[in-house]
């Protein structure tokens, strides 16, 4: 039985940022928000036997496994191994425009090829989990409506009932994938609009939303917000989303959230790179001032992987410095 969930704020998935560690530190910092997985390609996930280091849950649910791949069979095992790590959706990647993925033929390149991404679509369902998709709103330079309205009527054919639009085009060659999440134009309009041709469908608006009052007005027009960079740079924002967009009553301190996030990752010392390990906490300096020192001592004790010296020295900066 799938579960009946939140969507309304949601952190978007990032390779690099969103590991199982960052989950859980997302999730010491927000209750509601729906988190995502980084992406992972089919192939790695059905085959590679280190897979668990990457895609481990450990209740850190609501939360979605995000795969990349375009082969069915390969789809249908991945939609299988997300329901045995306990994720309650499995999403489709068709917004990555990276050369090594479209090599892959998975990605933003699908867009090309709408009866290929319904295929795809239907390997991922089954009665245990949710299988979504994340898109772009088409690809190269022009934005057109027909062909995005086009494309979702294609893939609404599955039954799909909620769809992360990027509200960008996507260009394949020539630009980096990280110039693709600047350089093609914004475009929410065509969010609104295809809500109105398919209303029964979520449809989860992302693309440069920068504030959490940005998110806030956003909701009162949108079923949903996915936000990727602002929570990267400063994760500690997500502290007042419970507040904020889900009207709860709670405070949450910052020397707890640091001792609660410690409290998970000491055990896991020595089985992975301290550098994971502590990589989310660490943009904890994003955008403070003063902060220089801090980092190189973290740096020093990180070498010699002083875990509780680390700790002392962050319950130090957070008592120093208000956060988020
Ligand atoms: C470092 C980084 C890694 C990303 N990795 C993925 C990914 O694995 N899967 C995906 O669908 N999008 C990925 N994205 C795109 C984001 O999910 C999101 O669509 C994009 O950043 C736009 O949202 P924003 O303006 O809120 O950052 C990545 C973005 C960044 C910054």
């Amino acid at each position: 039985m799938k579960k009946e969930i939140s969507r309304k704020f949601c952190v978007a998935p990032m390779m690099g940022y969103t590991t199982p560690y960052a989950r859980k530190l997302y999730r010491i910092l927000s209750k509601n928000s729906f988190l995502f997985s980084e992406m992972i390609a089919t192939k790695s996930l059905v085959y590679s036997k280190s897979k668990h280091n990457i895609i481990d849950n450990d209740f850190n649910n609501p939360v979605a496994l995000q795969v990349g791949g375009s082969e069915i069979d390969e789809l249908t095992k991945a939609s299988k191994i997300a329901i045995d790590y306990n994720y309650d959706e499995i999403n489709l990647n068709v917004g990555c425009p990276s050369k090594a993925v479209q090599k892959g033929s998975f990605g933003a390149c699908l867009m090309r090829d709408k009866i290929l991404v319904r295929n795809c679509m239907e390997a991922l369902q089954n009665d245990k989990i949710e299988a979504t998709l994340k898109c772009r709103l088409g690809l190269g330079k022009d934005l057109n409506y027909e062909f995005f309205e086009e494309f979702i009527d294609e893939i609404s054919k599955t039954g799909i009932k909620i769809i992360y639009v990027h509200a960008r085009n996507a260009i394949l060659s020539g630009i980096s994938p990280q110039a693709n999440r600047t350089i093609p134009p914004l475009n929410y309009e065509f969010v609104k609009k295809i809500k109105i041709k398919f209303p029964k469908i979520t449809f989860i608006l992302n693309g440069g939303i920068d504030s959490l009052d940005k998110a806030d007005n956003l909701l009162k027009e949108f079923d949903g917000v996915m936000v990727g960079r602002m929570i990267k740079n400063n994760p500690f924002i997500l502290k007042e989303v419970d507040k904020k967009i889900f009207k709860e009553k709670i405070k949450l301190v910052d020397e707890t959230i640091i001792n609660n996030y410690f409290d998970y990752i000491k055990p896991k010392l020595g089985l992975e790179s301290i550098f994971r390990l502590l990589s989310p906490l660490l943009s904890i300096f994003f955008s403070v001032p003063h902060s220089k020192i801090y980092k190189s001592k973290i740096n020093d004790y990180m070498k010699d992987q002083q875990i509780n010296l680390i700790e002392e020295l962050l319950l130090k900066f957070v008592n120093e410095n208000k956060l988020g």
